[in-house]
């Protein structure tokens, strides 16, 4: 079989790749297929996820699970380039890393985050052009937290609470630097699940911009149908 070209864009190369890891098996999610490969609403998360960024100036690595590369190609338009992924993400991430181009701008983006609109990236991307060398999305938290002390099976001791002003729930798309992202996995151990995390542990600021509750992680049965509702009853965000 012939391999679709993995680049049919013309003209200059975007400044801006966008890494997709959907390597992962999700087996939380109790499903047959892996996670990217599971059914939304119609379409499979991995392409719901790569429409919402049809629009961007950028390219699309997507890291797909070894045995799943093809299945993958076939399911996106062929200027979408698939490489195989790794056994932990940041292995998937460096995957992509290597088939990024020369970007200078590279965003990481969970496959597990389908519907996260595209003014999320673009504010990552704008944070990242005015001179930030690494940009996430985040939420502020709406419950109340406290640290425990498990005692038994479902019974834990509260510690302390924690004050929340300061805290934010981070999402996909990070963004950085392509200086700051090499320097970021040029130090990890293999078993990050932020690559942000990395930046920090590096010395490297990390900023903040607003997220979006769209841009929800699927992990949980629970979550895929919030999902699928939402898709169902057609409110989706922008
Ligand atoms: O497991 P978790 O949901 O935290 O994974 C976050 C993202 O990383 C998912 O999109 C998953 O497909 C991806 N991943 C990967 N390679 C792995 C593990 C996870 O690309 N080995």
């Amino acid at each position: 079989m012939t391999e679709p070209p993995e680049s049919a864009a013309p003209g200059p190369r975007p400044d801006v790749c966008v890494i997709i890891p959907a390597a992962g098996s999700g087996v939380r999610l109790g499903e047959q297929s892996p996670k990217a490969f599971v059914e939304l609403h119609g379409r499979t998360i991995l392409e719901r996820c790569v429409d919402q960024i049809s629009g961007l100036d950028a390219a699309v690595v997507v890291v797909a699970p070894a045995d799943l590369v093809g299945e993958a190609r076939s399911l996106l338009p062929p200027q979408i380039r698939v490489v195989a992924g790794g056994a932990h993400r940041s292995e998937s991430v460096r995957a992509g890393l290597a088939a990024a181009g020369d970007a200078q701008i590279i965003l990481v983006h969970d496959a597990a985050r389908p519907l996260t609109p595209a003014s999320v990236f673009h504010r990552v991307i704008d944070a990242i052009r005015a001179g930030h060398r690494a940009v996430v999305p985040g939420l502020p938290v709406a419950d109340t937290l406290k640290a425990v002390e498990p005692i038994g099976d479902d019974l834990a001791l509260v510690t302390r609470t924690v004050d929340r002003e300061p805290l934010r729930a981070i999402q996909t798309p990070q963004g950085f630097t392509r200086e700051a992202f090499v320097a970021a996995h040029a130090d990890d151990a293999g078993l990050a699940t932020d690559d942000a995390g990395l930046a920090e542990r590096v010395g490297i600021p990390v900023h903040v911009v607003s997220g979006h509750p769209m841009a929800m992680k699927i992990t949980t049965p629970w979550d895929l149908s919030v999902l699928r509702r939402v898709l169902h009853s057609g409110e989706v965000g922008s």
